[in-house]
């Protein structure tokens, strides 16, 4: 963390936290992001999880070192495990893959019994853990793109029990990134739609039907009109 600042991936995520919340950073690490929340007055509290020893002990350092152990607890668990009895408000999950956020949350009663929000920073399946929260009863109130070393989805969600279903390529961009349109939008579709004319070149060589994938590319472009 240079200068008290994040870096753009973790700032932009950490726009959506409520002003006032307390927080549970499920994957802390380094705890750069508790930190930053409690040092511009975002969060009331924060508690800082992490799964490994070495990632636990590097959040104690850090925050030992920003005189923030009153306000910030660093807990060694597996996912949501022994969290909910903080009560979270808001719930950050950064820089895992999305398959792996859904089995953290789908292995917690917390999130559908008290409805935080959850702030999520898928790096991969970002369409397996949108379809996940979707049809489990997760409403996605918001989605946004950041660029860093890369672009960067965020989706931020909320239980409340109703079903949902999306089709694949608002699966794949984000409807509410389609809506939305923000100036990194064109270039998410790019990156999608490369990855599919991949997938098709590679079918193609192997005689396989292409059609599906060329329906997708087709949908992901017409998001851009
Ligand atoms: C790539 S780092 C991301 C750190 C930080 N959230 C960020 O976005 O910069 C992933 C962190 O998640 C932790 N982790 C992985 N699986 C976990 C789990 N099931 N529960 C809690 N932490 C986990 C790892 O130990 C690691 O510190």
């Amino acid at each position: 963390m240079m200068n008290n600042t994040l870096n753009k991936r973790l700032l932009c995520a950490s726009s959506f936290v409520e002003k006032g919340a307390y927080v549970a950073d499920v994957g802390c690490d380094h705890a750069y992001l508790p930190i930053y929340l409690i040092e511009n007055n975002i969060a009331s509290g924060v508690v800082a999880a992490d799964i490994n020893e070495g990632p636990c002990e590097k959040a104690r350092e850090n925050i030992k070192k920003h005189s923030l152990t009153n306000v910030i607890k660093v807990i060694k668990t597996d996912g949501l495990y022994g969290i909910e009895k903080y009560r979270p408000d808001n719930i950050v999950i950064c820089g895992m893959g999305g398959d792996l956020i859904w089995k953290i949350l789908s292995a917690s009663e917390y999130t559908k019994c008290s409805s935080p929000l959850l702030i999520l920073q898928p790096m991969t399946k970002q369409n397996v853990l949108r379809k996940e929260l979707l049809e489990n009863g997760y409403n996605i109130v918001d989605e946004e793109l950041c660029t860093d070393d890369r672009l960067y989805e965020i989706i931020v969600a909320r239980y409340d029990g109703i079903k949902r279903e999306w089709n694949d390529a608002h699966l794949l961009c984000g409807k509410l990134n389609a809506e939305k349109k923000t100036p990194l939008f064109h270039e998410h579709i790019k990156k999608i739609t490369d990855q599919y004319t991949t997938i098709i070149k590679g079918k193609s060589t192997a005689g396989i039907d292409t059609s599906y994938e060329e329906r997708i590319i087709k949908e992901l472009r017409d998001f851009l009109k």
